[in-house]
């Protein structure tokens, strides 16, 4: 549902102003129904430039933040690694949590934030992810309303520079949540299970690792099946030099237009760092206090090409909306326009908070998630096909 205008605004806390943050800041910032209430940040000068900029109070830990009761919810966008901690942190002060996907990095971190949330009432919905995407959600009503007949596969690929952005340290470690799989996978994965219906069977992937100065998952190629019989292809390069946003319109992953004279930026600044402290500053230069919060992106964001093959018709995902290609027609559906790309999981958030609504991405959807990332590491390195038992339908 979008939210209900008569309500009061909902009072969002926000625990880490990084990268993620300053991604998401531009919808909340856009959206009538939500105020930046206060924020826990462990540098002064970014608690400085919060206060500076949106008034609230900006506290020191997750925990005084929490405690805070000018917050309602918490955005939690601190590191994958941190995010039990802090989902226990406002479990316990029995606020409802917008967490960053991944869930967490080990499954049993995960366990715990979905126990601790349903033993303290609170809303946990994982996000945002690409699948709230505003045509990730019209074609999810295309399939849904049985009009083209049953999903039979779903291709879902992405080729990007993902691993010459400026990472800290422990991005680029696996067994804390470094590489593609975290970061990167679970974007396609959540999407896939929610165009397929949810329930995963089985997954068998290769992974690549390629680079020995990067040394952890730049690329995958999976394939996963569903309860009903559809199946799903995921492929991703984080080492590409193409890049697929080339076909999605020349719009990037967060719904901006995307300049071609830009190719080769990653890597040309990665080429300036000489150490991994190097690299982390320079990645704390796209963060928040650093950079100015730019306005709302113009278009959907996406996750790269998706193409959802129905028995009567084949869905093509743009930045716009959704291509239909029928028996003997075809048609293109406009995706409804928001004022900001990451409305629609705000509208989530509002809508599980003051109405108590269930969010499809909660905390047991995003351990189903999460386990299909750790199936798709356990598969590569085995090369056999791995069951799944945590799923969850859509
Ligand atoms: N949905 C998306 O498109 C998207 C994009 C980028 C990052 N993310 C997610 O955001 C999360 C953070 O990643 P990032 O790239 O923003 O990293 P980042 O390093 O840029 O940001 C993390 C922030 O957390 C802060 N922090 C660390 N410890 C803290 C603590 N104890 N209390 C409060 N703040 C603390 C750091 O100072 C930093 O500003 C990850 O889970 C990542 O997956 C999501």
């Amino acid at each position: 549902m979008s939210f209900d205008p008569s309500d009061a605004p909902l009072r969002l806390g926000v625990a880490g102003l990084g990268r993620g943050f300053m991604l998401t800041a531009p919808s909340i910032l856009a959206h009538p129904g939500i105020t930046l209430a206060a924020a826990a940040a462990p540098r002064a000068e970014t608690r400085a430039a919060f206060e500076a900029q949106f008034g609230g109070k900006a506290h020191d830990s997750v925990e005084a933040l929490c405690a805070d009761p000018a917050v309602e919810a918490v955005y939690i966008a601190t590191p994958h690694q941190m995010h039990a901690e802090h989902v226990a942190a406002a479990a316990a002060a029995g606020k409802a949590v917008l967490v960053e996907k991944p869930l967490a990095v080990s499954m049993d971190d995960g366990a715990r934030m979905v126990a601790a949330a349903s033993g303290a009432g609170i809303a946990l919905i994982v996000g945002p992810s690409h699948s709230f995407d505003g045509p990730v959600e019209q074609a999810r009503a295309i399939i849904t309303s049985g009009r083209y007949g049953r999903l039979r596969m779903v291709q879902a690929l992405n080729y990007t520079d993902f691993l010459y952005r400026p990472r800290r340290p422990e991005e680029l470690v696996t067994d804390q949540g470094g590489g593609v799989i975290f970061s990167q996978a679970v974007h396609q994965i959540d999407i896939v299970r929610l165009l397929a219906g949810g329930q995963a069977h089985s997954v068998t992937a290769m992974t690549g690792n390629w680079d020995a100065a990067r040394p952890t998952e730049g690329a995958y190629a999976a394939l996963i099946d569903f309860e009903g019989g559809a199946f799903a292809s995921l492929t991703y390069s984080g080492y590409a030099h193409f890049d697929s946003d080339e076909w999605m319109d020349q719009v990037g992953e967060l719904g901006q237009a995307k300049d071609p004279a830009t190719y080769g930026k990653a890597r040309r600044a990665l080429a300036t760092v000489h150490s991994a402290q190097e690299e982390a500053a320079l990645k704390r230069r796209r963060t928040f206090g650093a950079e100015a919060v730019p306005p709302p992106a113009p278009h959907h964001e996406h996750f790269g090409p998706i193409i959802a093959s129905l028995e009567g018709a084949d869905l093509r995902l743009t930045p716009q909306g959704v291509h239909v290609y029928g028996h003997t027609e075809r048609q293109f559906l406009p995706a409804p326009a928001w004022p900001a790309p990451r409305q629609g999981v705000l509208d989530r958030l509002i809508a599980a908070v003051r109405h108590g609504e269930k969010v499809v991405q909660d905390g047991r959807w995003g351990l189903a998630s999460l386990e299909v990332c750790h199936a798709i590491l356990a598969s590569a390195q085995t090369g056999q096909r791995v069951a799944l038992h945590h799923q969850v339908a859509a």
